[in-house]
């Protein structure tokens, strides 16, 4: 979609506002920059490039056989759905009946049958009153986190949410508080000291990097205390917790809740793409008439949307999916620490080890990759500790000699541990 968008400079009024709320000031005081060649006008990319590979952080795609060869204990296709039969079947039929996009916003051409659907289905089976499908968990964050807040809003979040809420926190323009990880108290201390009475707190249910769970019952009990709502995001808790795989904010009991909010992605246990946000009916409609991701973005398409649809039926039909993934998590853990490797409690799908190094994080993944099995590798910035890491993940169509072979591969390319 296409909105009217007009900016007008002028010398005194312009300022761009930081992420913080700080005013930046646009117009330099030494004069117009000098010109450049166009030859030299993105030099400092290649300045940028050289200090990232100095810091170990080079990133490089590797595509992936259709055939995977690899044990993958790094994707995030906990249940086993995304190759599942019934799953890209029914992502097939969509694109030969509605066509391989969307075709438009949903607002515009771009809403089917088969959203409606799913927002049904997925509202009804997590207890919300209402969902809204996104083109991904990362648009419904950014629609969730915008929309419920503003410049007369506070915001406090968990220092160690997923990079699409700090996005849309950074966009929100509120007063932002990031506290200490998995510290209700932090947030409720922030919740009192705020200066808008407005307020949204914004967690993971569970933690993407090392698969720990945020204790939703105290930050409820918080929010109320203070007046603020509450903002899940359940990308690693639906499939995987609660009652059937009805996700971590089922499993606090505040699906239906009036001041919570939960967003969801497709992509992860659900095996397709796509995101949603479920809530209140009437926060449903204030992200339909106002998110920007949503309206100005093309709808999610029908072959993602049947996708999920589908899996969201086999997860119904079968729950023991989400307690195998939680099994195959737990005994690598206890397996790990039995052998001398730091590794986190998982309390759901996601597992960390640490790396002494990132270095030695890059270093250990090639060794697994090289034996045939695929773990994650996480290091500074995607982790604001500093700290790197190898991450795991489950996946329920491993098979039990599946997983003894790839914890026997982590445990014998670890790395020494000893400073
Ligand atoms: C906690 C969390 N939220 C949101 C997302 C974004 O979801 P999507 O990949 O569907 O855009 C991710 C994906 O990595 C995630 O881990």
């Amino acid at each position: 979609m296409h909105e009217p968008f007009k900016i007008t400079l002028t010398a005194t009024s312009v300022a761009a506002r930081g992420a913080c709320g700080a005013t930046l000031p646009y117009v330099s005081a030494e004069g117009p920059a000098a010109p450049v060649p166009a030859e030299n006008v993105l030099d400092w990319l290649d300045v940028e490039a050289e200090k990232r590979a100095e810091a170990g952080l080079v990133r490089r795609l590797r595509p992936r056989a259709a055939a995977a060869a690899e044990l993958d204990l790094a994707g995030n296709d906990y249940l086993g759905l995304a190759r599942d039969k019934r799953v890209a079947g029914a992502a097939a039929a969509a694109a030969l009946k509605w066509g391989a996009g969307s075709t438009g916003s949903r607002l515009v051409t771009g809403s089917t049958e088969l959203h409606a659907e799913l927002e049904q289905e997925l509202a009804r089976f997590c207890g919300a009153q209402a969902a809204l499908v996104f083109s991904s968990g990362f648009t419904a964050n950014l629609g969730a986190v915008t929309t419920l807040s503003g410049r007369e809003s506070a915001i406090v979040t968990d220092s160690s949410i997923h990079a699409s809420l700090i996005e849309g926190c950074r966009l929100s323009r509120a007063d932002i508080a990031a506290v200490a990880h998995n510290d209700p108290s932090a947030v409720g201390h922030a919740l009192r000291t705020r200066r808008h009475q407005r307020a949204l707190v914004v967690t993971d249910s569970v933690f993407s990097v090392d698969g720990d769970k945020a204790d939703l019952t105290a930050l409820v009990d918080v929010c109320r205390d203070t007046g603020a709502a509450l903002l899940v995001d359940d990308a690693h808790g639906l499939g995987v917790l609660g009652d059937g795989g009805r996700g971590a904010v089922h499993e606090a009991g505040l699906t239906s809740a009036p001041d919570v909010v939960t967003t969801v992605t497709l992509s992860k246990s659900l095996g397709a793409q796509g995101g949603a946000v479920l809530g209140p009916r009437r926060v449903i409609r204030h992200l339909t008439e106002t998110a920007r991701s949503f309206i100005f973005d093309t709808a999610l398409a029908p072959a993602s949307t049947a996708a999920a649809l589908t899996a969201l039926r086999v997860l119904i039909e079968e729950p023991q999916r989400a307690e195998r993934a939680r099994e195959i998590t737990a005994t690598m853990a206890d397996r790990f620490t039995a052998a001398g490797l730091p590794a986190s409690t998982p309390e759901a799908a996601v597992l960390a080890v640490r790396a002494p190094s990132p270095d030695d994080a890059v270093g250990w993944a090639a060794r697994c990759a090289e034996r045939g099995v695929r773990v994650g590798c996480f290091r500074p910035p995607s982790v604001p500790d500093g700290i790197s890491r190898l991450r795991l993940t489950a996946n329920a169509g491993l098979s039990d000699s599946d997983v003894e072979r790839a914890i026997e591969v982590i445990i014998e390319t670890a790395p020494s541990f000893a400073s």
